[in-house]
């Protein structure tokens, strides 16, 4: 069966290798305090950008909210003189706040993330039994993308690609010829993103990242977040689709479906949540704004004792 919207973007990356003027700027924002690559890309020609995975700041003990990670950003798109088109979302993250609503009051842009976020809209709304008032339809978001649909940044062409498995609604953006991936692989020495939050599958995250995989070798890949693997002392966020076909430890060439399900299902049975799943989830699935205040006018987030 031939997967039109994978043949598309190969067909895109292959023309942007061809032509400069479609090969997209990126410049690349680490928090390490949750190891997050946060990109700015943009079109040299017109300078619209999109800014891909923000983080806002979020003290656990406090409660307390800033934007210093946020604020480069801002400082690096006027600096630039760049225009925000967009502000992407590859998925609901568990381990950061997204810094989107704030950076679209600083700078703009339409808020995309993948359609099937009202899936985990659904799957979490009941889990933190969020009532009535908290929309599951993605209205909280500007733009729900799906599998195969292309738009623009500026002149440069792009394309959504779905891959699920890490949870339900993992977007993969290609612009021009670099693919922002989320978290399907990370660096080839570290393997892979975990597959066991709700709503996540391995066999499915198998599958997703098979089809970026048959991506044109060149393709530069971006990643959501790197936590430096055993022997490597920088933190890395760019690598290519040769190399992770040839070197991933967890997903090389070789390595079955099966045997990679029971890898990952074994390996995520020993990992603890991320220490900020609770308010990253209840505030992501929410377009990155906070719960609804309460009658005294403040936001909260909740935890459920013995559920996660
Ligand atoms: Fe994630």
């Amino acid at each position: 069966m031939t997967d039109s919207p994978l043949a598309t973007a190969t067909a895109q990356i292959l023309r942007a290798e061809q032509q400069p003027g479609q090969k997209p700027v990126i410049k690349t924002f680490f928090d390490e305090a949750t190891f997050t690559a946060s990109h700015v890309v943009h079109d040299p020609l017109t300078k619209t950008a999109a800014i891909i995975d923000s983080v806002l700041d979020y003290e656990a003990s406090s409660g307390r909210t800033s934007h210093a990670t946020a604020e480069q950003i801002v400082a690096y798109v006027k600096a630039e003189g760049l225009s925000v088109a967009w502000q992407l979302e590859t998925h609901a993250h568990a381990d950061h706040l997204s810094a989107a609503p704030w950076l679209q009051e600083q700078v703009g842009g339409k808020l995309g993330i993948g359609a099937a976020i009202t899936h985990v809209q659904e799957v979490f709304g009941k889990i933190f039994n969020a009532g009535t008032q908290f929309a599951r339809d993605g209205s909280q978001f500007d733009h729900l993308f799906h599998d195969g649909e292309t738009f623009k940044i500026g002149a440069l062409e792009a394309i959504a690609l779905h891959v699920p498995g890490h949870t339900p609604a993992d977007m993969a953006f290609i612009i021009g010829d670099a693919a922002f991936i989320g978290d399907t692989l990370f660096m080839p020495d570290y393997g892979t993103a975990r597959a066991d939050f709700p709503g996540g599958d391995a066999r499915m995250l198998y599958r997703s990242i098979h089809r970026l995989l048959k991506l044109p070798c060149a393709t530069r890949l971006f990643l959501c977040h790197d936590y430096k693997a055993p022997g490597r002392d920088t933190f890395a966020w760019e690598t290519t689709v040769g190399a992770e076909r040839a070197h991933n430890i967890h997903v090389h060439e070789g390595v079955t479906e099966d045997s990679f399900v029971q890898m990952r299902t074994t390996r995520d049975a020993t990992l603890s949540l991320p220490t900020l799943i609770m308010p990253s989830v209840q505030i992501n699935i929410r377009g990155g704004h906070m719960p609804e205040p309460e009658d005294n006018g403040v936001s909260y987030i909740k935890i459920p004792i013995n559920t996660l």
